[in-house]
């Protein structure tokens, strides 16, 4: 399944491949040249969250607002935003009509682009300069999940539609604990290790084994992260909520598989 042809919002997409998906050139009006991206999802009314290929140059000296809210996770290389220096594992919110001094791949890299509708980078936009507050989480510590022992977490801030986290995983076996769910949507990219998951309504008696590039999204309510799902060495994931982070644990979730 094209992830690009459903809304996210009401469809479940479950360990997608990045690799699986079909390489879309991206052209920004208003930035010359273009980048080779891969749509992880979208609602299907222009609000999207896109893999990048970074390629170093790529950008534009110029000042301008995006039309759209922007939000970026570089996972690989360096990216300039007006005064920001964005280096592997920092996330930016580059909020709607907010003047940012230029931008600029300043290495070959990769990156999560998420924006709140089309996008335009407008060079004559006549607005208030973005107040620009990059997250850096090698500075921070990891904190642990206490109902999840070997899960770990560092929050990223808040984002233009809710809040923004790192999950890291560590010799986390769930073994038959229960199910959780968030009442917001929520995705997760896979930065780096490899995780094993059980999804609902995936729920397959083969859970999911997640390596670096392996996306979800999960609508709001999903019971996900059930009965057998582990780590057996460490994993490092990007997550955006849609809405606070919240969690319900111990959700009922439909019916186990072999339960009939
Ligand atoms: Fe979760």
């Amino acid at each position: 399944m094209d992830p690009a042809l459903v809304d996210r919002t009401i469809t479940h997409l479950a360990g997608v491949d990045d690799a699986s998906l079909p390489v879309r050139p991206m052209t920004i009006p208003g930035i010359t040249g273009s980048l080779e991206a891969r749509i992880l999802s979208t609602d299907m009314r222009g609000s999207s969250s896109r893999l990048l290929r970074l390629r170093s140059g790529w950008g534009s000296e110029a000042s301008g607002a995006f039309t759209a809210a922007v939000e970026l996770f570089v996972f690989k290389g360096a990216l300039q935003v007006g005064d920001c220096a964005l280096e592997t594992g920092d996330y930016l919110h580059v909020p709607q009509n907010r003047v940012v001094g230029g931008l600029r791949a300043t290495e070959d890299g990769a990156a999560l682009l998420m924006s709140s509708g089309p996008v335009r980078y407008d060079q004559f936009f006549a607005g208030r300069p973005a107040d620009l507050e990059p997250s850096r989480p090698s500075g921070q510590d990891w904190v642990p999940v206490p109902e999840m022992p070997g899960r770990f977490m560092k929050r990223l801030g808040r984002g233009a539609v809710g809040d923004v986290w790192l999950g890291g995983a560590h010799q986390w076996d769930h073994g038959d604990g229960g199910w959780h769910s968030h009442p917001h949507h929520e995705e997760c990219f896979v930065i780096d290790g490899e995780i094993t998951l059980r999804e609902q309504p995936y729920d397959a008696d083969e859970p999911l084994t997640a390596g670096p590039g392996t996306y979800f999204f999960r609508p709001a309510g999903t019971p996900h992260s059930g009965p057998g799902s582990r780590c057996e060495d460490t994993a490092l994931t990007f997550h955006r909520a849609f809405g606070d982070l919240h969690t319900d644990w111990d959700v009922v979730a439909a019916d186990e598989p072999g339960d009939t």
